[in-house]
Order: structure tokens, then C-alpha cells, then sequence
């Protein structure tokens, strides 16, 4: 394990953005595992910043997102393919067709996941997974529970991450109960993965997640035993460490 340490969101951002910009550059049709959430807007933004000044080229790029609510559509603004599309797919010469995220209307979960899971096996696996990390230490939708998951599959999101994600709802009730998310063992096959952490909110987390024992109590810390695992994180979600 890494640990880049930044002095706050925009160098933390800054940093992640280098790493995949080298990665895109090394191997332009790379396979992307990508994250919605507030951590990573800021790398999106440098990214699409670069790409605007010529220096970064999508067109062969492809990407896998880690995970979306059931029941919400590509058009409902709450939703992580319409986040995808807003914050990074729409502003980039990305292809749309290279870009996947599940399907949160198929109301066939078993369906759906193998769907999923044939579509990052159809791709060779992930090149890059870029990862945020939940308040109770959930990694895409993968909740603290007795085992860790290997493929996509339909969770039932906790009440932590219920209340942590209701910030961008409208109402509390509004925050869907279900997401279809990847498995912890398809973003441990990803040959890099890459964390983004940000706040003195995550401190604690972060420092049971990768000083404390290995557990899917806490999904992160599996990553813990990762080949190529890099955690960039700003001097406030460092602090406790
Ligand atoms: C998002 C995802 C989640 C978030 C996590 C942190 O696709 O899979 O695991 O990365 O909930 O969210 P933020 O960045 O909003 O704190």
C-alpha cells in the first residue's frame, strides 16, 4: 500500500488526476473503474481540464462505474450514470458506448449483475479502479457484513450510508434502498486501484480501514492485501494516522 499524503482537495485531486492521466497515456484504450461521490468530482474536473487543453485523449478509453441505485434511470438526476455523464463522460471525446454503468431499472437483479460481470470480463478487467471510501468503510456499495462479496450484486444499503448519502435527495425518503454494485473480488482483480479520501470526517475510518485487522466489517481493509493499492488522501483524513 501507498499513501500519497496531500495538503487538501484540490492537490488531492491534482495527484489522482496525474495517475490517470499517466495511465491513459501509457495504454490509451485502458479499461477506467470509476466512482460517483463527492471525492472524485475534483480529479473529473482536472481531468476534463487537461483533456480541454490537448493533453489527454479519451477516444479509445473505456469504463466500468462500480455501482448504481436500483430504480433510478439514466435521466434522474440522482442517479450515478446521469452524475457520470454531468461530471466527466459529457465534457470529454470519450465514446458512450465504452462507458458502463449498471442498469439500476432492470428490475431482473440476478439478470442484471451477470450482465455486469460478463461486460468487465468481456473488457480484459480493470486497468485503473478509482475508488472513494463510504463513512463505515463500504467501498463502491459493498456494506460492512459477515463476508466479502466476490461479483456484482443487489445490496441493501445501510442505514449509515442511507443517512450519509441523503445530502444530495431532496427528502430523506427519497434515498433509494438498493444499489447494484460490483463485487469486492472484481476490485481486487483490477491491476490498480486508487483511493480518494478527503476531511477531518474520514479520519477515523481511514485509520481502521488500512492500520486496523482485515475484516468485511469494514470492506476497505481488504485492500489492504492489494498488489498495487495507492490511497490518496488530503492532511485531514491523514490526521489520526
Ligand atoms: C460511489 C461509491 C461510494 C463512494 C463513497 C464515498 O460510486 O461507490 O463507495 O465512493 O460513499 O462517497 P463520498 O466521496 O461522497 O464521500
Amino acid at each position: 500500500m501507498k499513501i500519497i499524503s496531500a495538503r487538501d482537495y484540490g492537490h488531492m485531486s491534482r495527484q489522482t488526476a496525474n495517475i490517470i492521466s499517466a495511465q491513459v497515456i501509457l495504454k490509451p484504450d485502458c479499461v477506467l473503474g470509476l466512482a460517483t461521490g463527492s471525492s472524485p468530482i475534483g480529479t473529473y474536473r482536472q481531468l476534463i481540464d487537461w483533456y480541454r487543453k490537448g493533453d489527454i485523449d479519451f477516444s479509445q478509453v473505456r469504463t466500468v462505474n462500480l455501482d448504481e441505485y436500483v430504480g433510478l434511470d439514466a435521466s434522474n438526476d440522482q442517479s450515478y450514470n446521469y452524475f457520470m455523464c454531468h461530471n466527466l463522460f459529457d465534457h470529454i471525446n470519450i465514446d458512450p458506448d465504452n462507458t458502463n454503468v449498471p442498469c439500476g431499472v432492470n428490475p431482473d437483479a440476478e439478470g442484471e449483475c451477470a450482465r455486469y460481470d460478463a461486460v468487465i470480463r468481456s473488457m480484459g478487467g480493470i486497468d485503473l479502479q478509482l475508488l472513494g471510501l463510504g463513512p463505515n468503510g463500504h467501498i463502491g456499495f459493498n456494506e460492512p457484513d459477515d463476508c466479502f462479496s466476490r461479483h456484482t450484486h443487489k445490496v441493501a444499503l445501510t442505514e449509515a450510508t442511507i443517512q450519509a448519502n441523503k445530502r444530495f435527495f431532496e427528502r430523506e425518503e427519497d434515498v433509494p434502498r438498493f444499489a447494484y454494485t460490483m463485487g469486492i473480488g472484481d476490485i481486487m482483480n483490477a491491476r490498480r486501484v486508487v483511493m480518494v479520501v478527503s476531511g477531518s470526517g474520514k479520519a477515523s475510518i481511514v485509520k481502521e480501514a488500512f492500520f486496523g485487522p482485515i475484516t468485511p466489517r469494514v470492506p476497505a481493509s481488504i485492500l489492504q492485501l492489494h498488489r498495487d493499492f495507492t490511497l490518496v488522501a488530503d492532511e485531514a483524513a491523514l490526521s489520526q494516522i
